[in-house]
């Protein structure tokens, strides 16, 4: 499938037409931002890890009855996936406390939490991502009350299904963002799931193997990377 006009170019990816109107590519790029683009960065080959990784967790949730975007990857680099009207809202899962939460709640990170916490982020790099609710989603028109519920439902479903194929291979799941968006009628997991968009750490020594290496500039962050890839390639 070749690449048609560029349609869309975020901090890590870009998105490409195709001959198919139903079918885009997604392009895994190196470059790398936190802080909503504060920092900014590469990792040098991030795209091919996030690329195959994002492969691999599509394919594992597709075989467990989740419906996702992916299609299959063209390329180290490229991946076709269906075409999304994108909800423009973050999904994040917690089963750890980490990150702003910790923050938030002023609490430690590494508390583990008695069920999942599911939180909303309105999908807007110039306002930074702020933090919202249902009531606002309804509200504005970003999703019906039935679309939120079910992605809720599938969120959860979701890190049900990673927290286990990730136990397996020694890692845990901290939390995760995820994406969602609408095709033909029904509502589909949309973006990547990767070390940039989770945070793992190894279940034994806690050792991060996730985008906070380079968020936090604790070093290693290759390794990291490649280190996720090989525990779930396994
Ligand atoms: O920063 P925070 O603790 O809210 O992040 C929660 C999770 O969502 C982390 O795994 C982080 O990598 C992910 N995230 C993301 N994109 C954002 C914000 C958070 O992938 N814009």
């Amino acid at each position: 499938m070749e690449r048609g006009k560029l349609l869309y170019e975020g901090k890590a990816k870009q998105v490409y037409a195709t001959a198919d109107p139903d079918l885009v590519i997604q392009h895994f790029k190196d470059d790398a931002t936190a802080f909503n683009a504060q920092k900014r960065g590469t990792i040098e080959s991030k795209g091919v890890v996030n690329c195959k990784m994002s492969e691999i967790f599509f394919t594992f949730l597709e075989g467990r009855g989740v419906r996702t975007h992916f299609v299959e990857r063209l390329s180290d680099r490229d991946m076709l996936v269906r075409r999304l009207e994108i909800v423009p809202v973050e999904v994040v899962v917690r089963n750890i406390i980490a990150g702003s939460l910790a923050k938030r709640i002023g609490r430690p990170e590494g508390e583990a939490l008695p069920n999942a916490i599911l939180e909303f982020f309105y999908k807007d790099d110039a306002l930074g991502d702020p933090m919202i609710n249902e009531s606002h989603i309804t509200t504005f028109g970003w999703a019906t009350r039935d679309e939120i519920a079910q992605i809720s439902e599938l969120a959860l479903t979701i890190n049900r299904h990673l927290v286990e194929f990730l136990d397996e291979r020694n890692v845990l799941l901290v939390d995760g963002k995820m994406e969602f968006g609408r095709h033909k009628g029904a509502i589909l997991l949309g973006d990547e799931i990767c070390p940039d968009t989770c945070r793992f750490w190894d279940k034994n020594t806690r050792e991060r193997l996730d985008k906070d290496r380079f968020r936090r500039d604790l070093g290693g962050v290759e390794a990291a990377y490649q280190e996720m890839q090989r525990r779930v390639s396994s």
